[in-house]
């Protein structure tokens, strides 16, 4: 039961999109019929710029500490900390409060890693600026964050295997989020950041 309501409680946090919200405030607009369609940071960027993108991806980012942060560190559960940051992650992508048409889960997911394993998110963070920064691909640099840091995780032992398991889980969630995305990319169509 109390399980139950932590799921859910974790589910309607993800639900609140602050893409949504920042880009209804300031441009009077939805931003899923802007730029790629995504409630996402990176969308956020193109839409109303670099503030209201940076606002979105930490506020996105916290909404997947907040859950998991409860569980690991609260109640010292690992894989309550998956399920938990899993709902949150399920909220951003399909929210309750939008017609069920969110995002792609990359910030919420990265908030979610970092409270599960720090060090993993970190190096894997690191390389995803150093892609980024070579390729200009976010959806790239993203993708890379979703299998390198559960990777680390399992490989460096930092949590248990099986939570491991639950985060690579979780990475390949946003992968198939990121389905238009790698069609783009092999097209050789997908935007860069700046454009
Ligand atoms: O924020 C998600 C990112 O990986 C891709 O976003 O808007 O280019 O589809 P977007």
């Amino acid at each position: 039961m109390k399980l139950l309501l932590f799921g859910i409680v974790s589910y309607l946090l993800g639900s609140i999109s602050f893409s949504y919200l920042f880009t209804k405030w300031l441009a009077k607009e939805d931003i899923r019929t802007l730029g790629s369609g995504n409630a996402g940071a990176t969308n956020t960027l193109r839409a109303i710029g670099v503030g209201p993108a940076l606002l979105v991806l930490l506020l996105d980012a916290l909404k997947g500490m907040l859950p998991v942060w409860v569980a690991v560190v609260y109640f010292q559960t690992p894989w309550l900390g998956v399920i938990a940051g899993a709902c949150a992650i399920i909220g951003h992508n399909w929210p309750l409060y939008y017609g069920f048409k969110g995002g792609k889960g990359v910030a919420t997911t990265m908030g979610v890693f970092f409270v599960m394993s720090f060090y993993p998110a970190l190096f894997a963070a690191l390389l995803v600026i150093v892609i980024i920064a070579i390729t200009r691909y976010v959806s790239l640099g993203s993708m890379v964050f979703m299998i390198v840091a559960p990777l680390l995780m399992l490989m460096m032992h930092s949590i248990p295997q099986s939570a491991a398991i639950g985060a690579l889980l979780i990475g390949l969630l946003s992968i198939w989020r990121h389905k238009t995305n790698i069609v783009r990319l092999v097209k050789g169509n997908e935007r860069k950041l700046g454009q």
